[in-house]
């Protein structure tokens, strides 16, 4: 065992370096790397490394739209997820358009970096919020220019991420349902946020149960789309837990069991500022 983990490490090393040097590298790696690691991030990664919170960067775990998502070791070997959002091609303009409404964000600079930055602190933050308040979240550990370090979710003895609800297997849909429906009570009650893109895709199914996760463009509950992007993610819930035959998988039931003493029309009553 504590071989196969030593040779795991010295495996990750190895990845590290070939990623860091960041001149070598092909096929998949050489795509991400040169898309992920523009000069910038690494020096930001190279900082946390001597903060002594990451050791090395393990294995990518995904790679979306605006991020790419890797699992990193610390230097006692506690795993990590690291997200580094890039800094490149995102889809900026969608980015900047939930920021610039958001009144913790006010005063943020203009420019492509400075909003990807505040971004990925306002994922932090708002991870912060919910964790605070209770909800399975990955726990946040350090939000750093362009990249966010939480907690590492995983499945099995093999510490495998933790797969999307839409890829799990064996998944006990009536119990996580009820699970995910108080999770987003907490959301709405405990933390005060609205998540804005909660879905199959943005639920993962870890060994301790569903956690939910991409909370970059959670709004508080007086930005004047909160009420729109909640109906809409009760709508999507919904709409998941029905077609996997869950009875009770209601969106308006939904929306009602998350906002019951809410209200979004008077500001000061249902949001709040910081
Ligand atoms: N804390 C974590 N632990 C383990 N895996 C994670 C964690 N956070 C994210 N992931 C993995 O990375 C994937 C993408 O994460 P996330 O949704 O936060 O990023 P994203 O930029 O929105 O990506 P996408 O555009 O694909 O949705 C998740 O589906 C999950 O597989
Ligand atoms: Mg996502």
């Amino acid at each position: 065992m504590a071989h196969a983990r030593e040779r795991m490490i010295e495996d990750a090393d190895r990845e590290a370096d070939r990623v860091l040097s960041a001149k070598v590298g092909h096929g998949d790696a050489r795509k991400i790397l040169d898309e992920v690691f523009d000069e910038r991030t690494l020096k930001a990664l190279h900082k946390l490394m001597n903060e002594g919170l990451l050791r090395v960067l393990d294995f990518p775990i995904s790679t979306g739209k605006e991020a790419t998502v890797f699992c990193g070791l610390s230097p006692r070997m506690e795993e990590y997820a690291v997200k580094v959002y890039r800094v490149g091609n995102a889809t900026f303009n969608s980015i900047r358009r939930y920021i610039q409404d958001d009144p913790r964000f006010r005063r943020i600079g203009r420019d492509k970096r400075s909003v990807i930055y505040a971004w990925a602190m306002k994922e932090f933050k708002n991870l912060e919020r919910m964790h605070a308040a209770g909800v399975a979240v990955p726990r946040p550990m350090r939000a750093y220019e362009n990249i966010l370090v939480m907690e590492y979710l995983h499945v099995g003895a093999n510490h495998d991420p933790a797969p999307p609800l839409r890829q799990a297997r064996a998944v006990d849909n009536e119990a996580v349902f009820a699970r995910v429906r108080e999770e987003g009570r907490r959301i709405v009650r405990g933390a005060r946020l609205v998540h804005g893109d909660l879905s199959e895709y943005n639920i993962v199914m870890a060994g301790a149960g569903p956690f939910i996760i991409d909370v970059g463009q959670s709004l508080v509950l007086d930005h004047p789309q909160a009420k729109e992007y909640l109906e809409r993610d009760a709508a999507n819930v919904a709409k998941f837990f029905a077609r996997r035959g869950v009875e009770g998988a209601d969106a308006g039931a939904l929306f009602d069991h998350w906002t019951r003493g809410v209200s979004f029309t008077k500001k000061g009553e249902g949001g709040e500022e910081e």
